[in-house]
C-alpha cells in the first residue's frame, strides 16, 4: 500500500498539526484517507499508517477494529449498508431490515452480494434514535424506514439510482403546525 501522491500530501498536511512525539494523534485521519483510497483497511494499509506514525502495527489495528466506520473486510462497490441494532431501532423493526439484507446482499454482515455491489452489517446507535428504524449507507442517514422502503433503496441504488436521504416516511414533507392551543 501507499497514498496516491495527493493523499501523501495531505497525510503528511495532517502529521504536521501534532507536536514533535504525538505524530500518534494523526492515526483516525489518516486511517480514513487510507479507507477512502482503497474502499476499506487492508493490512497492508493499517500497517503502511502505522509505520509512518512510528506505532506498532496492533496499536493501529485496534483503532481500526474499534470505530465502526472503518472496516476491516471489502464493501460493496455501490453500497456498503450500516443498520442500527440498537434499542430504539430493535424495537421499531431493525430486525425486519436486516432480514432485507439477508433476503438482497447475502445471508451473513461483512459479506459481498454475489455481484460485489452490496455488502451490509448491523451497527450500533448512530444517534438518530427519534426516527428509527434507520441505516447509514454511505454518509447518509435512511430513517423511518420499513422492510419495504429498505428494499426498494437497494434496488435504487442497484439501478444506478441515488435514493433521497433522510426520514422516508415523508415526516418533514408539509410544515410543522405552528400555535398549541
Ligand atoms: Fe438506532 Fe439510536 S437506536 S439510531
Amino acid at each position: 500500500f501507499a497514498f496516491s501522491p495527493a493523499n501523501q500530501k495531505w497525510a503528511e498536511a495532517q502529521i504536521t498539526k501534532y507536536p514533535e512525539g504525538r505524530q500518534a494523534s494523526a492515526i483516525i485521519p489518516l486511517l480514513w484517507r487510507a479507507q477512502e483510497q482503497e474502499g476499506w483497511l487492508t493490512r497492508p494499509a493499517i500497517e503502511h499508517v502505522a509505520d509512518r506514525l512510528g506505532m506498532a502495527y496492533i496499536r493501529a489495528l485496534e483503532v481500526a477494529s474499534f470505530y465502526f466506520m472503518f472496516q476491516l473486510q471489502p464493501v460493496g462497490s455501490v453500497a456498503h449498508i450500516q443498520v442500527c441494532g440498537t434499542t430504539s431501532c430493535m424495537i421499531c423493526g431493525a430486525e425486519d431490515l436486516i432480514g432485507v439484507c439477508k433476503e438482497k446482499i447475502a445471508a451473513n454482515p461483512h459479506t459481498l452480494s454475489a455481484d460485489g455491489k452490496f455488502s451490509w452489517e448491523e451497527v450500533e446507535c448512530l444517534g438518530a434514535c427519534a426516527n428509527a428504524p434507520m441505516a447509514q449507507i454511505g454518509k447518509d442517514y435512511y430513517e423511518d424506514l420499513t422492510a419495504a422502503r429498505m428494499g426498494e433503496i437497494i434496488d435504487e441504488l442497484a439501478a444506478g439510482k441515488v435514493p433521497t436521504p433522510g426520514p422516508q416516511n415523508g415526516r418533514y414533507a408539509s410544515e410543522p403546525k405552528s400555535g398549541l392551543t
